[in-house]
């Protein structure tokens, strides 16, 4: 039997870590053969319900899940932790933009990445999900910064879900069927799906869908709007489709990116394509297997693509100018 990996969730009695835990728990995520050791964090007032969650995944019985531990002490969260999913934090409401969270949500990352930094183990890799989630990895990457900032990511695959299923519906093609559905930017209402450089079934986009009007207007703002919509339907922020993507996020860091295509997910900047160094940015992304991504260079933007992208761009600096007092020098 392999050594038990070390899982760490924050806000692990919240909805997306409702349906996060099973799916990590039953080997979907790491393997049919990796034994995983969860540390699940809440604040005082979700250890409850976080007991309640760990009632339920003790009676699911997993075979692969040794051990649970359930904390509002970050220290014993992140002890040895080996993945790290800050998912945590408050959800915004209908009307706000996600960057209205982070006067309440951004000093929690502050604690988190010191806590990281003390306690996790030499290969750590985080995913941070709570909003707005590439500001909040950047302020957690700030307080932790003997972690190299090639650990830390922020999760815009979602945006690539949706971006990917809107395409294959106007299409009329299998979700399966798009690829190379890059996110550029701030998980936000400013981020850019880049239907320029998609493919259906390695074709461009254009040549199924031939509405250059419909792309640059109604599927973009459907894209770009979407979490606010499922707020307005579920009045509830996702979960579900939240999950399901910090998973695939991972299953990707994790595995080798076919050659041929890419995904997005928001890591630190390297300056490519222009964007200041260390600023969390979503970019297309390959990963080699080992837990890290590399940003696909040379994608060509195009005239209309990098006037979006810049606009998003934009938005982080803003975002990052709003909690200087939170990184330190
Ligand atoms: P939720 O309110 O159901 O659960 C959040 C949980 O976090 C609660 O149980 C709460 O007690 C806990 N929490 C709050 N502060 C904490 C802290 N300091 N430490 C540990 N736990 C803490 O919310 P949810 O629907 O699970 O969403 C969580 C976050 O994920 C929100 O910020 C939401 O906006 C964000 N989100 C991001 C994406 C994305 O694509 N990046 C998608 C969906 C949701
Ligand atoms: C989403 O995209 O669904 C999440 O970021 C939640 C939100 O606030 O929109």
């Amino acid at each position: 039997m392999k050594k038990a990996l070390v899982v760490s969730i924050t806000g692990a009695a919240g909805q997306i870590g409702y349906s996060l835990l099973p799916r990590i728990a039953s080997g979907q995520v790491f393997g049919a053969d990796q034994p995983i050791a969860l540390r699940l964090i809440e604040i005082e007032p979700g250890m409850k319900a976080l007991q309640g969650v760990v009632m339920e995944l003790n009676d699911c019985a997993f075979p692969l899940l040794d051990s649970i531990e359930a904390t509002s002490d970050l220290d014993v969260g992140f002890d040895g932790t080996n993945w790290a999913l800050l998912v945590g934090s408050v959800p915004r409401k209908a009307g706000m933009e996600r960057k209205d969270l982070l006067g309440i949500n951004g000093q929690i990352f502050v604690g988190q990445g010191q806590a990281i930094e003390r306690n996790a183990a030499d290969d750590v890799r985080v995913l941070v999900v709570g909003n707005p989630c590439n500001t909040n990895c950047l302020i957690a990457m700030s307080n932790a910064q003997s972690i190299p900032s090639d650990r830390w990511f922020a999760m815009t695959r979602l945006d690539e879900n949706r971006a990917k299923s809107a395409l294959a519906e106007k299409a009329g093609v299998h979700n399966r069927d798009v690829t190379n559905l890059a996110i550029w930017g701030n998980h936000s209402s400013t981020l850019y799906p880049d239907f320029e450089n998609a493919l259906i079934k390695g074709e461009p986009v254009s040549k199924f869908i031939p509405e250059r009007a419909w792309l640059e207007g109604d599927f973009i703002k459907s894209v770009q709007q979407r979490g606010a919509a499922i707020i307005a339907a579920r009045g509830l922020s996702s979960a579900k489709s939240a999950a399901h993507a910090a998973i695939e996020t991972v299953q990707t860091l994790r595995a080798v990116t076919p050659a041929e295509d890419w995904h997005s997910v928001a890591l630190a900047s390297d300056g490519s394509y222009g964007v200041e160094k260390g600023l969390i940015c979503s970019f297309p992304t390959r990963s080699k297997g080992d837990g890290s991504a590399s940003i696909v260079q040379s994608v060509d933007l195009g005239d209309f693509g990098k006037v979006k992208f810049q606009q998003s761009v934009t938005e982080l600096l803003e975002e990052k100018a709003m909690v200087a007092d939170l990184l330190p020098e």
